[in-house]
């Protein structure tokens, strides 16, 4: 299988290239040109394609003859980053072309997610606090994942919930809605929602289906373990 994993040098982008590496997957990253030596661990075994993710030629060179197509949607910056991002991958993508895209569970697909008031307050104060300081533009995230949402593509959109650092715990349990029990304890292990990701490219099951997760060991998933997918 030939992916490309478009934001290839964040946390999140490397563990990616990592896991797909790990299925014999031939990768193809994209990254910024100043990020391009964070995937020095990789030379050889990798292709990259350095330029903004929200630039369509770039896009549209590293996605060519791609099977699946792995993109971190992030709010950075003022320039449409996530929507120009994922637009691109949508406009060149092959059709027939698996792809998957991250963002946060603050993105609601159909509106039946109920969030902790906690969560909604500190959403809203970095929502604002990022306008104001036009350093991101959370709103343009809502607007990528719309789009996705509309779209006819072989769409997954995975939802991360808080993040944090360690060796994996297996692949994440998924709700449809955060608001279900079993995504109560609202914490992955960052490299295992990499593993959720690469893993969403082989099973169809996920397709149009936009995955709240959590990790597999986290209290609530093991509590409630029954429902997980
Ligand atoms: N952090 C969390 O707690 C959390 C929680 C839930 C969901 N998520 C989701 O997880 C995904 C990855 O999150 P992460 O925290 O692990 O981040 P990450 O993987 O480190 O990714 C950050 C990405 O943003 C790019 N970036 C940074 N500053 C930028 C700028 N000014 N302009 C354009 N691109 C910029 C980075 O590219 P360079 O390498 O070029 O800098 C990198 O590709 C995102 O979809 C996010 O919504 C995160």
């Amino acid at each position: 299988m030939r992916v490309c994993i478009v934001g290839a040098s964040g946390k999140l982008g490397q563990y990616m290239v990592q896991h797909a590496l790990d299925c014999h997957y031939e990768v193809i990253g994209v990254c910024r040109e100043q990020s391009v030596p964070k995937l020095d661990r990789f030379k050889g075994r990798i292709s990259v394609v350095p330029g903004p993710t929200n630039d369509r030629n770039v896009i549209k060179k590293a996605v060519e003859g791609c099977d699946g197509v792995l993109t971190v949607l992030v709010p950075w910056g003022v320039q449409q980053y996530s929507s120009g991002t994922a637009q691109a991958v949508l406009d060149y993508a092959p059709p027939s072309a698996r792809l998957v895209f991250s963002c946060g569970w603050h993105i609601s697909r159909d509106g039946r997610d109920v969030y902790p008031r906690t969560f909604k307050l500190t959403v809203g104060i970095f929502a604002w606090i990022a306008r104001v300081l036009r350093f991101a533009q959370l709103d343009d995230q809502v607007e990528a994942c719309r789009r996705i949402f509309a779209s006819g593509a072989r769409w997954t959109v995975v939802r991360g919930s808080e993040l944090e650092e360690g060796p994996s715990q297996g692949l994440p349990v998924w709700s449809h809605h955060v608001g279900d029990p079993i995504l109560a304890s609202n914490l992955t292990r960052r490299t295992d929602f990499a593993l959720f990701m690469v893993a969403a490219l082989e099973n169809d099951a996920l397709i149009h289906e936009a995955p709240a997760i959590v990790g597999r060991q986290a209290p609530s998933a093991t509590v409630h373990h029954e429902g997980s997918k």
